[in-house]
């Protein structure tokens, strides 16, 4: 009962942890081909966060999108005029903000 098993228990609760984190993509800019041109990448969201995946259209076309981690991340659709912008949020699995 030292510090082996101190360190032990740190391991140990740090990979308990590690199990519980939910990771999501990141990416600061998506192209109207869904391809990541910027800020590429993953980040490990908190308790309070979701992952997060935005969607900009114009007249029904892709125009660009984003990824990351979100904390108080809303569901929303939001139109004006000929274009829309979609903000999906999830934590149901690793990776669910996918394009
Ligand atoms: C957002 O929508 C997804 C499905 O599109 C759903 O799984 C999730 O629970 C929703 N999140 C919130 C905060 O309403």
């Amino acid at each position: 009962m030292g510090k082996h098993f101190l360190l032990l228990l740190l391991g140990f609760s740090m990979s308990i942890g590690f199990l519980q984190a939910l990771f999501c993509y990141r990416c600061d800019l998506l192209n109207a081909f869904g391809v990541c041109l910027s800020g590429r990448g993953y980040c490990v969201a908190s308790q309070q966060e979701d992952c997060i995946l935005k969607e900009y259209y114009q007249a029904g076309r892709l125009v660009f999108g984003y990824q990351n981690c979100r904390y108080i991340c809303n569901n929303m659709t939001f139109f004006r005029g000929t274009f829309q912008m979609d903000v999906k949020c999830c934590r149901h699995h690793d990776f669910c903000n996918r394009f």
